[in-house]
């Protein structure tokens, strides 16, 4: 969500920012531009849509020559998105110019001060505020002038700062919006998330929540609020850059799912033992272990639907009572934790404010908080006092697949650990449990090599209006998931059911021919389930059909049936969630969607 990059250096800053740009279209955005210094003044270009539309007027960066630049790409909060509204925005003279990611929440009255004082705003951003701001205290001196102005900002912000009288440095400052900088023999680089500059540097400074950043081509000093200036330790990362690129495959959704085996073996290899699980990180003992008395779990978006399962499987093997709240809800409603409680947040990127504000919120009341984490050096996995990270690599497109996928097998971690060592199983069932968890990578892969079924049955589907997923327990959870995926990129309407529920309302929206898509995964629910499809059968659904190989009997109430391998039913989400994926994939391709960047959506929800 935004899209920060800012360069400055011994390289053309332009096409450095449209290149580091592209590589934050995950996040999300319909307008972008970019501000750059050519030596006498700042020029500014912006375009509302996609990337391209801005390369193309300003011919790849050529038209915009310049040693220093900072560039964004827009999700609009603050007014429509439209070329004026688009950043970077600047002062009057254009002498100071600003990019940023966050919310200024104040800004109307800081705006009504300004005008008051003969300011005038051409955009109905929040942003624009903080250029006339930084205007109105500039003294000369950029670092005392941007304290000044941060001091007055209530809200969140990663910025990017240039002042035209100080041609040889750019600013940078971070308050709950993610931010980083990076160091290279070339120069010195502002972004919103590291693949936007790993093609040019791997030295990386995670910025801290309320440092300033002052850039220069050939050194970078940070800066507390207190203008006093702190020493940084780099971070090299070591990803390989490839895992960002789309790998010949057509979409990075496409292959993001087929790294689902590898994601998955990637997350269980460094806790599954021989014989055993070892969490590490987990920073609890046994008897710490045996003391938990309740489990919160918050997030949102797919990671709550991990959650969910999370819920079925920690309460289904370790008995340890779970309430998973959206991250968005918890934050509001005072929850109430008792003693012995731990608070688990869930993230893939690591930044998303609600799951960051709820996490807060636990600990400000005093608990410990685990986070489940995909992005290494995130705000969460930072804040967290415990990190289990999810070895997913960098994921692109805005629908999450292996960031999901990694999710669900660290809370198979913890709750077989956590059930091995509060003794609700024994010790044939945890070697049963181990042995099903390794399979799983291999299971995965082979429903994804049956691709071709899924995407002939897709194509039937890419003229439907609505579509419901149906399923009891980790089924729920599992159509929970399968049907947000559909709608997301596809924007077909789809809703997921607890089976049971239908009847106390949707089933009034079941037609001739309506695309019902029950899971059906647990046997002792196979009964029930049926019970359910029959119902919307008589009413004219088409049904497709999820479950375990073996259970021929649904065939007889599906119209369509994709069977799942043989796994312990506390892990069939793993499986059962594979074709589904594919089927909102090929659904979407098949409608033509931009799969990757769907419509409206942020891969990184920074803002509440
Ligand atoms: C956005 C993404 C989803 C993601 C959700 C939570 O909506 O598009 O794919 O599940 O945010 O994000 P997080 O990074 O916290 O897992």
């Amino acid at each position: 969500m935004c899209g920060i990059v800012g360069y400055i250096g011994k390289k053309q800053a332009a096409p450095v920012i449209l290149d580091g740009l592209a590589r934050l279209e995950y996040r999300g955005y319909d307008s972008a531009g970019m501000a750059v210094f050519d030596g006498e003044k700042v020029n500014v270009t912006k375009a509302v849509g996609r990337l391209k539309v801005l390369e193309e007027l300003t011919h790849g960066g050529e038209t915009m020559p310049g040693l220093a630049g900072i560039g964004h790409t827009r999700w609009a909060t603050h007014g429509a998105p439209n070329d004026v509204n688009s950043h970077p925005h600047f002062n009057k003279g254009k002498t100071i110019t600003v990019v940023h990611n966050g919310i200024i929440e104040n800004y109307i009255s800081l705006r009504n001060k300004l005008t008051k004082k003969g300011y005038s705003f051409v955009s109905e951003t929040d942003t624009e505020v903080a250029a006339q701001m930084l205007d109105y205290y500039y003294n000369g001196n950029p670092l005392e002038t941007i304290l000044k102005v941060l001091h007055r900002i209530e809200g969140s912000y990663a910025l990017g700062i240039m002042f035209a009288d100080h041609p040889g440095e750019i600013f940078a400052a971070r308050k709950g919006s993610p931010l980083i900088v990076g160091q290279s023999s070339d120069g010195c680089f502002i972004a919103s998330d590291v693949p936007a500059i790993l093609r040019y540097t791997r030295k990386v400074y995670f910025v801290d929540e309320q440092e300033i950043v002052r850039l220069e081509a050939d050194h970078m000093h940070f800066y507390t609020m207190d203008e006093e200036e702190i020493e940084k330790e780099a971070t090299t990362i070591d990803w390989d850059a490839n895992a960002a690129e789309k790998a010949g495959y057509e979409h990075f959704m496409l292959k993001e799912m087929y790294e689902q085996p590898k994601t998955v073996t990637d997350t269980l290899t460094p806790r599954l033992k021989k014989d055993r699980i070892e969490i590490e990180e987990l920073g609890l003992g046994d008897e710490e272990i045996r003391q938990i008395r309740k489990i919160h779990i918050v997030a949102c978006g797919s990671a709550y639907h991990a959650g969910v399962t999370g819920k079925y499987v920690l309460e289904g093997l370790a008995r340890i009572p779970v309430e998973v709240d959206l991250a968005s809800e918890f934050r509001y409603r005072n929850p109430i934790l008792e003693e012995g409680a731990m608070v688990i947040a869930v993230s893939q990127s690591g930044e998303t404010a609600d799951t960051l504000a709820a996490m807060r919120e636990a600990k400000l009341k005093g608990f410990q908080v685990l986070g489940i984490v995909n992005v290494v050096g995130s705000s969460i996995a930072r804040e967290a006092d415990h990190v289990m990270y999810t070895w997913a690599g960098p994921e692109i497109a805005v629908a999450t697949t292996k960031a999901y996928s990694a999710q669900l097998i660290a809370f198979y971690l913890l709750a077989v650990k956590f059930a091995f060592v509060r003794e609700t199983i024994d010790d044939t069932m945890y070697r049963l449990l181990l042995r099903d968890l390794r399979r799983l990578p291999d299971q995965i892969e082979l429903l994804l090599n049956s691709k071709e079924k899924i995407q002939h049955f897709a194509n039937r589907y890419i003229g439907a209006r609505d579509v419901f997923f149906i399923g009891r327990g980790i089924d729920y959870a599992i159509s929970l998931e399968g049907s947000l995926k559909l709608k997301e990129i596809s924007y077909i309407h789809s809703e997921a059911y607890a089976a049971g529920e239908l009847k106390h309302g949707t089933i009034s929206l079941i037609e001739e021919g309506t695309l019902v898509a029950a899971v059906s995964t647990q046997p002792a629910l196979y009964q029930k389930t049926i019970s359910n499809m029959v119902e919307v059968r008589a009413r004219g659904a088409f049904l497709l059909a999820v479950t375990n190989v073996g259970n021929r009997e649904i065939e007889k109430v599906s119209d369509y049936t994709i069977y799942i391998p043989e796994t312990n039913p506390f892990f069939t989400n793993s499986l059962a969630i594979i074709p589904l994926q594919l089927f909102g994939y090929y659904v979407a391709v098949g409608k033509g969607c931009d799969v990757d960047k769907p419509r409206n959506l942020a891969k990184s929800v920074t803002v509440e």
